[in-house]
């Protein structure tokens, strides 16, 4: 982030401690009998400085510098951990999900940040779809990577989107903010993975590559000598 881009961080992150006093308040006002016909209005404020507090909580992962701490963890689960939260989302939406757990190799990890990951892109394909659309969340070894598949059945992007995509504030939704795909690059950038995107009129994949830690590699390796297809670049 350049000079105003940590300005921008230093006064999200002050702005914080007024909006607690109001929403505070806010609460404190709203539980009052003789404002109990008032009750929609106050929960709607409240929810309003709830979703600006996410987008500045957004914002300054983004703006964080400082590397984050990783460690050696099985990525099937932080997956199995978070799946639940995602298919009671999807359930509720009328959408249908699936989990295909590959055999994959430890990969180092930080949980917090592969937990937004998912959460973003998950998100982001359940709002692409309509209803009775099917997401898809795989994990396997593929050309000597760990791979996380993300799938959806929605709308794709469109092609002049595509270069876009991960410059914070660009949103083709309403009530988007344009921050998940920003946060997402950058969380998958201090992995040292990469991100490709396959997108059509029928849906869109995301594709996260992790590369596969030389102690894991070695587990890799012998497991490669009994599949069909011997993994390379390990
Ligand atoms: N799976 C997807 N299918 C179709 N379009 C997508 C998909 N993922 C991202 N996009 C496009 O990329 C844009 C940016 O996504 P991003 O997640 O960064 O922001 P957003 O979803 O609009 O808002 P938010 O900050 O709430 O996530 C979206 O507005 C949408 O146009
Ligand atoms: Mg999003």
């Amino acid at each position: 982030l350049n000079l105003v881009g940590q300005m921008a961080a230093g006064i999200g992150h002050e702005i914080r401690n007024p909006m607690t006093t109001v929403r505070g308040y806010l609460q404190l006002l709203g539980a009052k009998p003789e404002y109990a016909v008032r009750k929609p209005t106050f929960d709607l404020m409240i929810s309003e400085l709830d979703r600006a507090n996410a987008i500045i909580t957004e914002f300054l992962s983004l703006a964080q510098t400082k590397r984050t701490e990783q460690r050696s963890q099985d990525l099937n689960d932080l997956l199995g951990k978070l799946y639940p939260l995602i298919e009671a989302d999807t359930f509720t939406q009328n959408k249908q999900i699936s989990f295909i757990p590959g055999e994959i190799p430890n990969l180092e990890l930080n949980g917090n940040e592969i937990t937004q990951l998912l959460l973003n892109l998950t998100r982001n394909g359940l709002e692409a779809m309509e209803e009775r659309g099917r997401l898809q969340i795989k994990s396997y070894v593929d050309n000597g990577k760990v791979v996380l598949a993300i799938a959806d059945e929605g709308c794709g992007i469109a092609a002049e989107n595509l270069r876009k995509l991960g410059t914070p504030f660009f949103t083709t939704k309403d009530s988007g903010t344009g921050l998940g795909l920003a946060t997402c690059y950058k969380i998958v950038e201090s992995h040292n993975a990469k991100i490709d995107i396959d997108s059509s009129t029928r849906g869109t994949t995301f594709f996260i590559s992790f590369p596969i830690p030389v102690a894991s590699s070695k587990i890799v390796d012998i497991l490669s000598q009994k599949a069909i297809h011997p993994i390379s670049g390990s």
